[in-house]
């Protein structure tokens, strides 16, 4: 069983109070990109996995801490399934880069393993396994265009037209999440004086939906804003330079995708996208163009 699942750019990430769980209340558009994860899955006794692809992934675990082996570990504890299966990873998402790689590939493990293994879960029962597994989880198997809300796992439809190319430049280390979430609350505290504490909740700002349902990429580049941006900069000051040279080479706007490394940049369109990434490429930097929004998770082959 061939599924194929993508990674994600947020397009729009505001960051609310902690929650009694520690996790942040957010705003999120997300927009599911090119760049996807594909896993075959094959039945066997035990489970387990094995990695590959044109990323570095030296850093992912082959054991069960493996994000996806967790997915079919609880599809089978929730259906009963008393057999097991190999997962091997064919990675293009860059690993801890910001993407959503590691909650794709939960969110492929679990279409596959519900294929592979007849088990039919309707998707409502789908979305509330991948809700256990992470909080991006929910959008790598919906795909396309979504708002979240909650900790970004209750998801509601965004309206989009067209298409949007980006370039995606590539960090050779990648940065924890939760890292990144506690050197905002250290940002945060240092300037509570200076920033303005919102009262409402955090909410996804109107001039991105209309971008998106305009098809107009530079309102969406003008409307792009990221609250990790800070504190991805802030343990990784040497991005702001990359993110100065993708706008210098032609991209709408630059941005750090989810909790970086990664920054994204928005072009005007795939030509623009290529010449960017060409000249990000020419000063040494590893630039992929992609474009979104494309499907969620999906079978390829049976
Ligand atoms: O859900 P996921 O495992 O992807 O989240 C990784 C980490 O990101 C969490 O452990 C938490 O530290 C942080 N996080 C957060 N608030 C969110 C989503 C993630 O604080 N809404």
């Amino acid at each position: 069983m061939h599924v194929r699942a993508p990674g994600k750019v947020n397009l729009f990430l505001e960051v609310g109070r902690v929650l009694p769980d520690g996790y942040h209340a957010l705003a999120t558009a997300f927009q599911a990109v090119s760049l996807c994860e594909d896993i075959w899955a094959t039945p066997a006794e035990g489970f387990s996995v094995s990695v590959r692809g044109p990323v570095d992934v030296s850093g992912v675990p082959r054991d069960d801490r493996n994000l996806a082996v967790r997915a079919a570990r609880l599809l089978a504890a929730k259906t009963g399934y008393a057999g097991g299966v190999h997962l091997e990873i064919h990675k293009a998402v860059p690993v801890a880069g910001g993407m959503g790689g590691g909650s794709a590939d939960a969110a492929a493990a679990l279409v596959a393993c519900d294929a592979l293994w007849d088990t039919h879960l309707t998707s409502a029962q789908l979305h509330a396994l991948a809700a256990r597994l992470g909080a991006d989880v929910p959008f790598a198997l919906r795909g396309g265009t979504a708002v979240g809300t909650g900790r970004g796992d209750e998801l509601s439809s965004a309206l989009a037209r067209g298409r949007f190319d980006w370039v995606f430049v590539t960090a050779s280390e990648g940065l924890s999440t939760p890292e990144v979430y506690g050197a905002l609350d250290r940002h945060r505290e240092r300037h509570r004086f200076d920033i303005e504490p919102s009262a409402a909740g955090p909410r996804v700002e109107p001039d991105v939906l209309h971008a998106l349902r305009a098809g107009d990429p530079a309102a969406l580049a003008a409307a792009l804003r990221n609250d990790l941006q800070v504190a991805a900069l802030a343990l990784r000051p040497d991005l702001a330079d990359v993110l100065v040279s993708g706008e210098r080479a032609g991209a709408l706007a630059g941005i750090v995708s989810g909790s970086g490394p990664t920054l994204a940049f928005l072009c005007a369109d795939e030509a623009a996208a290529a010449d960017v990434a060409g000249s990000l490429a020419a000063d040494g930097f590893d630039a992929h163009v992609a474009y979104g929004a494309v499907p969620g998770a999906r079978v390829v082959t049976g």
